[in-house]
């Protein structure tokens, strides 16, 4: 009961992984991870340090309060109009709180006030959970990567959200 009530009145907040403390955070964060969770998205280790390096896109997190901690993270890379998504993850123990789904929601919208036309990221095909999730944020299958992920071997599906901009508002939408 006490712990509803603090989790309701400090609700988990999302981050710039990009700048202060943050980039250290992540490295930890991306070593503690267990490793069959970071094959899930196909980052070995040289992926993993680019990541952890934060020079070469744009990550945020989701905290915790309650907590104290980095419980997920999102990133990838924004090329001129197009955002590469490479790495999506809420900690085991988080999962099915909603976590996944704010983070990447926020980070698809500051993806809209960037003006990116279309954001792309693979799968791998049994990963149910994050294609259900990818579906109901308005990315649709564009192909398939045969044997794209090792460890084990798998296809890669690859997705695609294209932003239209609401010429009212001008602010992208998903089409
Ligand atoms: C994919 C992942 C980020 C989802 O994070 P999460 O915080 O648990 O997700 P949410 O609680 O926000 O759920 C969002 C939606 O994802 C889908 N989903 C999440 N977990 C699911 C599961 N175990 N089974 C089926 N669908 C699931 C559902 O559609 C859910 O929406 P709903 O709650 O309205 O049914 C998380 O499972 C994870 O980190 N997995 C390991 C890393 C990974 O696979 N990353 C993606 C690589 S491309």
């Amino acid at each position: 009961m006490r712990e509803d009530l603090s989790s309701s009145l400090s609700p988990p907040r999302i981050v710039d992984l990009t700048t202060g403390v943050w980039p250290s955070v992540v490295e930890k964060f991306l070593l503690e991870m267990p490793s069959d969770d970071r094959q899930s998205f196909g980052a070995g280790p040289a992926l993993v340090a680019e990541f952890a390096s934060g020079r070469l896109g744009r990550f945020s997190g989701i905290v915790d309060p309650v907590k104290a901690a980095l419980v997920g993270i999102v990133g990838g890379w924004v090329l001129d109009s197009e955002a590469e998504i490479h790495l999506l993850y809420v900690r085991q123990e988080d999962r099915r709180r909603g976590l996944g789904r704010k983070l990447l929601a926020s980070y698809l919208s500051d993806l809209d006030r960037q003006g990116v036309a279309a954001s792309y990221l693979e799968v791998r095909e049994s990963n149910r959970a994050a294609r259900f999730l990818y579906y109901s944020l308005g990315f649709t299958v564009e192909g398939v990567r045969k044997g794209y992920y090792q460890n084990p071997k798998e296809d890669g599906v690859v997705m695609v959200r294209k932003h239209v901009r609401d010429p009212v508002s001008d602010t992208a939408t998903s089409q």
